[in-house]
């Protein structure tokens, strides 16, 4: 702020974050972009902006369940959500990707690592879904906020499999990889036929985002890899401890958590995942989301967060193990 960075930019953002965008995509993600692909938005934001930019007449954006909250920007940008399920195992299940895309589809988003369920997607099934939407020519939002929070696998971009940006809309955050979440950094890297809508969107709406952030966003991108590596240990050591935590309690069932920092264990008991989690902060003191918000198929399961230090989530742990023992 002290050089001068507080006054009006490019919507699209600086030279200087758009290069570090343009640089970290084809350096860790494989993507084959150039600058004009590259704008930086707040990655919620990106969400929304990105569906109004697809069409201007109203169409089916599919999105996953259990999934993040997709739901809400697609209805205020107009279109339709339609879930399209995971596979038990929460992988992406093509036949029912197949099953729920009509006409009126123009999107599908997918988010991998994938909060709430921890899944990270692998090459061979987004390869046959970046076929069969190519074919298709419906747009593909990989919404890719927990890229470095991998912990056995290894994170594919499905944005590297086109020769250029065309199709698939990549949208990345600062928030998770750098711990920045109050900085409202991310960024999008998609074809020009989304680029240019969402940059008179932000023209329009926000004007630019501050430059000062623009400025340490770019610092990070081109300097903090090494940081990335001393969390991704530090939250691996966390995944490990609540995945034992979670073992031990026989009335939970859950899949293994590849990536992110969440569990989404099922629960066996009927009392649904609203009342289950008030009644869990009620008696234990101890504050989940219900598996519901996530979507149908999210029914009786909970999402805990495990971004806290491991003392505060063995202490959690304890009170979720007496609290599922005692119902
Ligand atoms: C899957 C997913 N996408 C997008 C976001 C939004 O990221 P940001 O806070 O950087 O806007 C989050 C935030 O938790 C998220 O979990």
């Amino acid at each position: 702020m002290l050089s001068g960075d507080v006054h009006y930019v490019s919507s699209y953002g600086t030279m200087e974050i758009r290069e570090a965008i343009c640089n970290k995509v084809q350096r860790k993600n494989s993507i084959k972009a150039k600058t004009e692909h590259c704008i930086f938005v707040t990655t919620k934001f990106s969400v929304y902006a990105s569906l109004l930019s697809i069409s201007e007449t109203p169409f089916d954006a599919l999105i996953p369940n259990p999934g993040y909250f997709y739901s809400d920007p697609v209805i205020l940008a107009g279109a339709n959500p339609i879930y399209y399920n995971l596979a038990d195992d929460f992988s992406l299940d093509l036949d029912e990707i197949r099953r729920k895309t009509t006409e009126k589809t123009k999107v599908i988003i997918i988010n991998s690592p994938s909060n709430p369920v921890g899944k990270v997607f692998e090459k061979n099934e987004l390869q046959s879904l970046y076929d069969y939407c190519r074919e298709k020519q419906i747009y593909i939002i990989s919404d890719e906020a927990y890229e470095d929070l991998v912990y056995e696998k290894k994170h594919f971009s499905i944005g590297s499999l086109e020769p250029s940006p065309d199709f698939v809309i990549s949208i990345f955050s600062l928030s998770k990889s750098y711990a920045m979440t109050g900085w409202r950094a991310g960024y999008v890297v998609a074809g020009p036929k989304i680029i240019s809508p969402v940059n008179k969107f932000l023209e329009h709406t926000v004007s630019c985002f501050p430059p000062f952030i623009e400025k340490a966003s770019a610092y990070a991108l081109n300097n903090c890899d090494s940081n990335i590596l001393e969390f991704k240990k530090a939250y691996k050591e966390r995944r490990d401890f609540i995945s034992e935590k979670l073992e031990e309690i026989p009335s939970l069932t859950s899949n293994p958590i590849e990536g992110a920092f969440y569990a989404f264990p099922k629960y066996s008991s009927d009392v649904n995942s609203i009342n289950l989690s008030k009644s869990l902060l009620q008696k234990e003191n101890v504050a989940v989301l219900p598996g519901i918000s996530f979507g149908p198929s999210g029914e009786h399961h909970v999402r805990l967060s495990f971004s806290g230090s491991l003392e505060d989530i063995d202490e959690g742990m304890k009170r979720i193990k007496n609290f599922f023992t005692g119902i």
